[in-house]
């Protein structure tokens, strides 16, 4: 990944192949932001007159680029839009800093070395600055570039590579603040940034084992404690319901535990993920349109993997045990059929009316072994339905929960890391749709509410008494459209970040 460092050095001395600097959209044009005062003088004062020139004004995501004038040691000048100039005596917002960043990476992708010279206040000014950075500097080049790959495919036009470096500038390296957020910041984005991997690898690499053997190989590595059953091991264990949704595939299902322990944690989270190497809907199988990107519908345990490397990785005094249910959803003579009766881990009977409804029926077993460990907490997260993309679009997830103070505590922590959410109902009446004439509970019931609906499926496999959120993700995992701030293509990480900061708040005893 990308390698960040704070220096004291000043924007006019510093080697580089460029230089960031930001620019608000004043009432009047724009308004070069704090941190670039050097680079404006280079500019004879001039810099916002110049980006007026040229028609910049300073809105959000808008990069442009100049040639640097004599007094500065880079060829190029980066400015980019912060949106709206915060009002007297207040700061730029967090999230604002962390997108321009972002937008700035991405901008100077097949640059070697940049320096930024954005606007960092206070330490929450350098954490987003330097996650930005890091999180737009991501590229996904794997598959790319064929047998050519590093020489001729740079200079064909292929795969630029993400900056190599970053310089803040403006930061403070020796005070113990700002270089814990630079530690912190590195750690969170280099763990968004896995899971973006994990998510992208096409589905014939990424298996169910093939996944368990990365969460195994990168266990070993934090020390962390991970165990793997098999499908053998699932079968024995009466793992119904991931049993009965990875059938159908030549890729048998894995239920992933990956354990961090602190010896002074007071506190025990659980992290579920649905981890769904491809959907493909199964026997209901879906049309032509809408399994072209399911690779991603892994993207809940991607999230729960790397939230707890994360965790492991900051040191935070908590507890946290990561759950990946495992499977791939295909079609094949010995997958599940719509009719079928399941019997789940916790002893209950589904009956299965639509096999494209797999995530519920792994999460539920999942959620009764979690819940086994009597955790204070626990959160799963998963791209569980197309109704939560019809009702909240795709840069924003549902929370659900048993507790409704646990569910505005997540709402307002994804809000601090700049993850939108919206937290959602669990309406009661809504549990008759899912009556089975033959089994306990059906896996699906009525269309309208479809990821409320699901969220109630979920809770009846979460342990009496323990407070639970059930995170949807499916609008926000896998983003198709252009790029915008920090957020690539492809894989986005969502939920990482919130799953990071609700570990942190645990660790402290300060959740809402
Ligand atoms: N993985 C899908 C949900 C999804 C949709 C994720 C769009 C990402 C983007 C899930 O398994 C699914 O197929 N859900 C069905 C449930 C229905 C059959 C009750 C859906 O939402 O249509
Ligand atoms: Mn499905
Ligand atoms: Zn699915």
């Amino acid at each position: 990944m990308t390698a960040l460092t704070l220096s004291t050095a000043g924007a006019a001395t510093l080697r580089a192949d460029a230089l960031v600097v930001g620019v608000a959209k004043g009432p009047k044009g724009p308004v070069v932001a704090p941190g670039a005062e050097a680079v404006d003088t280079a500019f004879d004062g001039r810099l916002a007159a110049v980006l007026d020139a040229l028609g910049a004004s300073g809105s959000e995501g808008e990069t442009t680029k100049l040639p640097a004038p004599a007094g500065l040691k880079v060829p190029v000048v980066l400015a980019v839009g912060l949106g709206p100039a915060p009002e007297q005596d207040e700061s730029f917002d967090e999230e604002a800093l962390r997108r321009a960043a972002g937008a700035a990476a991405r901008a100077l992708h097949g640059s070697k070395k940049a320096a930024f010279a954005l606007p960092l206040e206070d330490a929450s000014a350098v954490t987003a600055v330097a996650e930005g950075a890091l999180l737009g500097a991501y590229a996904f080049t794997t598959y790319q570039g064929g047998e050519k790959k590093a020489s001729a495919a740079a200079k064909n036009g292929g795969p630029k590579r993400p900056l190599a470096e970053v310089v803040l500038l403006g930061g403070k390296p020796r005070d113990k603040e700002h270089k814990a957020a630079v530690e912190r910041a590195a750690v969170v984005a280099s763990e968004v940034n896995t899971a973006r991997d994990l998510i992208n690898t096409p589905p014939n690499d990424l298996t169910p084992a093939a996944f368990a053997a990365v969460a195994t190989a990168t266990g070993k590595e934090h020390g962390l404690k991970v165990q793997v059953l098999d499908e053998k091991a699932l079968l024995k264990g009466g793992y119904g319901g991931i049993m009965g949704v990875g059938k159908g595939s030549e890729n048998p299902p894995r239920l992933v535990k990956i354990a961090y322990t602190h010896p002074e944690a007071e506190k025990h989270l659980a992290f579920v993920g649905k981890g769904i190497t491809y959907d493909s809907g199964g026997i209901s199988l879906k049309p032509a349109g809408h399994n072209e990107t399911m690779k991603c519908d892994m993207s809940g345990a991607a999230a729960v993997f790397a939230a707890v490397v994360a965790v492991a990785r900051l040191g935070l005094p908590v507890n946290v045990t990561g759950w990946l249910a495992l499977a791939e959803n295909m079609p094949s003579g010995s997958a599940t059929r719509p009719g079928d009766v399941l019997r789940m881990y916790s002893g209950k009977t589904v009956e299965v009316l639509n096999t494209d409804a797999e995530g519920r029926l792994v999460l539920g077993d999942a959620l009764t072994k979690a819940s086994e460990e009597n955790p204070d907490a626990i959160v799963d997260v998963a791209t569980l339905t197309g109704a939560m993309v019809l009702a909240l679009g795709n840069r924003t997830f549902g929370i659900m929960a048993n507790d409704d103070a646990f569910r505005t505590s997540i709402h307002e922590i994804a809000e601090e890391v700049g993850e939108a959410s919206w937290p959602m109902p669990l309406p009661a009446d809504l549990r008759k749709g899912m009556d089975s004439p033959t089994a306990d509970i059906a896996n699906m019931g009525e269309r309208m509410g479809g990821g409320l609906v699901a969220g109630l499926f979920l809770q009846e496999f979460v342990g009496e008494g323990i407070t639970w959120a059930h995170l949807d993700i499916a609008g926000p995992a896998f983003h198709e459209g252009a790029p915008y701030g920090y957020t690539p293509k492809g894989g986005t990480g969502s939920a990482v970040r919130t799953l990071v900061r609700l570990a942190e708040r645990t660790a402290t005893g300060d959740l809402g």
